[in-house]
């Protein structure tokens, strides 16, 4: 048992990316209010997760993690959710054909609504005004009002984030992920492509295994291993007063668990061990992440493993390295190393956007694809090197025809950035770029992979 903790010890350690609300008293009835809500996800459904992590640790599954960098409360919209959706699915066929595993599918979605800024202020045409935090917190429109932290926002949240679960839970329940409809769409997309290569053998084995199903007489419509997908939410636990009012006790095991969503991580810039968003975790028992940058010591990650998962649980820690294509190589292999020395189980997974975010000429922040490509490359050949699991991927990503990343089959191009650029803060791959990102962990680098 997890000792000296309580939902709300975190409020008596320094705390880092917070607001600074002025109605105290309001903020605390929307606590109140909150958690007296019922919960958004199930104990049960949040064990489920862990135990297919615990899965995705031995090598015997893999994990797809995506979506939004920022959910707003503008894009939230039925075409949206659905167009997410069947993205990760079209990504899922590709991944679990070529890396013949189970594909763990946990969004960054129903609850992506915190973020951490480099900066606490924002400075335009001489105006300074508090930076956006994101919907949970404040707006984006760049005025006074809008900018300053507003408690009910919390509400509108939870509701938002009510809305997008319900929706995607019958989507997945529901067959509109069902296998021939995904291999339909990937057919779709792969005509869109310049070079179809990493595509056709994907797509020909699926029509072919469906095909043969048919002659055998089963319909793959009926069966419920082909028409349903499990599908799980994440976001990062940032605004602690949220995740602490939707904090719930299982009266049967005693256990506390965030039922904000079944899997939560702590950002690079709030993962320091001594600090408030770690002893929050600490309590908890979803499964959770914590980032890995450039930044961080050897001695702290392995100390927030102790801290964080001392009965080295497996499925409970995923480490999401986010280096950056030039820096990965550099940094990432003596953390494997450390982690595989200490014997502790971990997911490794590679967030291959937020190491590599620049400037374009024309002011726009942007990721190419090929930086993106490169991490990913580098990550699985690190492991390979370590004898270690390349466990998974992080993507900031969505189901939308934006433009926001460079590159890709679509070349997308500096000039073209300003056509659909609508993301909240990082940019995002948007629907072709990720399928095909997915082809190609599918085809080429699953060489890469080996089981440890
Ligand atoms: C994010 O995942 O949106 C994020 C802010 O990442 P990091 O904490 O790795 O910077
Ligand atoms: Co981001």
């Amino acid at each position: 048992m997890t000792t000296n903790w309580t939902e709300n010890s975190w409020r008596n350690f320094p705390i880092k990316q917070q607001p600074a609300y002025e109605n105290l008293a309001e903020l605390k009835k929307v606590e109140a209010t909150l958690a007296a809500y019922p919960a958004l996800v199930s104990f049960d459904e949040v064990e489920k997760l862990k135990s297919e992590l615990a899965l995705v640790a031995k090598g015997e599954a893999f994990l797809l993690q995506g979506g939004d960098c920022a959910e707003s409360f503008t894009e939230f919209s039925h075409d949206n959710l659905k167009n997410f959706f069947r993205t990760v699915m079209q990504m899922t066929i590709a991944l679990m054909y070529g890396l013949n595993k189970p594909i763990v599918k946990v969004g960054r979605i129903a609850g992506q609504y915190a973020k951490p800024r480099s900066d606490d202020n924002e400075t335009i045409n001489g105006v300074t005004l508090p930076s956006y935090r994101g919907d949970i917190i404040n707006g984006i429109e760049f005025e006074k009002n809008s900018r300053v932290p507003d408690p009910k926002r919390l509400i509108e949240s939870y509701f938002y984030s009510a809305a997008s679960l319900n929706y995607l839970r019958s989507l997945a329940l529901g067959g509109y992920g069902n296998l021939q409809k995904v291999n339909k769409w990937n057919e779709e997309f792969a005509h869109s492509l310049n070079s179809k290569k990493n595509t056709e053998e994907v797509i020909a084995k699926v029509n072919e295994i469906l095909n043969f199903m048919k002659a055998c007489g089963l319909d793959s419509k009926l069966l419920p291993q082909l028409t349903t997908a499990s599908f799980f939410t994440s976001h990062e636990a940032l605004l602690l007063n949220y995740e602490e009012a939707l904090t719930r006790q299982n009266k049967d095991s005693k256990k506390f668990y965030d039922l904000s969503a079944h899997m939560l991580w702590i950002g690079d810039r709030t993962r320091n061990p001594e600090e408030a968003h770690v002893e929050f975790m600490r309590g908890i028992s979803n499964p959770m992440a914590f980032k890995v940058g450039p930044s961080i010591s050897k001695d702290d990650l392995l100390k927030l493993l102790d801290v964080l998962n001392p009965d080295n649980e497996a499925g409970r820690i995923t480490l999401i390295a986010r280096m950056g294509a030039g820096k990965v190589e550099q940094y990432l292999p003596s953390l494997v190393e450390a982690v595989k020395q200490s014997g502790k189980t971990v997911v490794w997974s590679c967030d291959p956007m937020h190491g590599n975010t620049i400037k374009s000429s024309n002011g726009y922040k942007t990721r190419k694809f090929d930086d993106i490509l490169s991490e990913i490359k580098t990550f699985f050949q690190i492991h390979r090197a370590a004898g270690t699991y390349a466990g998974g991927v992080h993507f900031e990503m969505t189901g939308q025809n934006v433009t926001e990343c460079l590159g890709g089959n679509q070349q997308i191009s500096e000039i073209n950035l300003s056509d659909r650029y609508h993301t909240h803060c990082d940019p995002r791959l948007n629907s072709s770029q990720s399928v095909e990102l997915a082809f190609m962990i599918a085809q080429d680098l699953q060489k890469e992979i080996t089981s440890c």
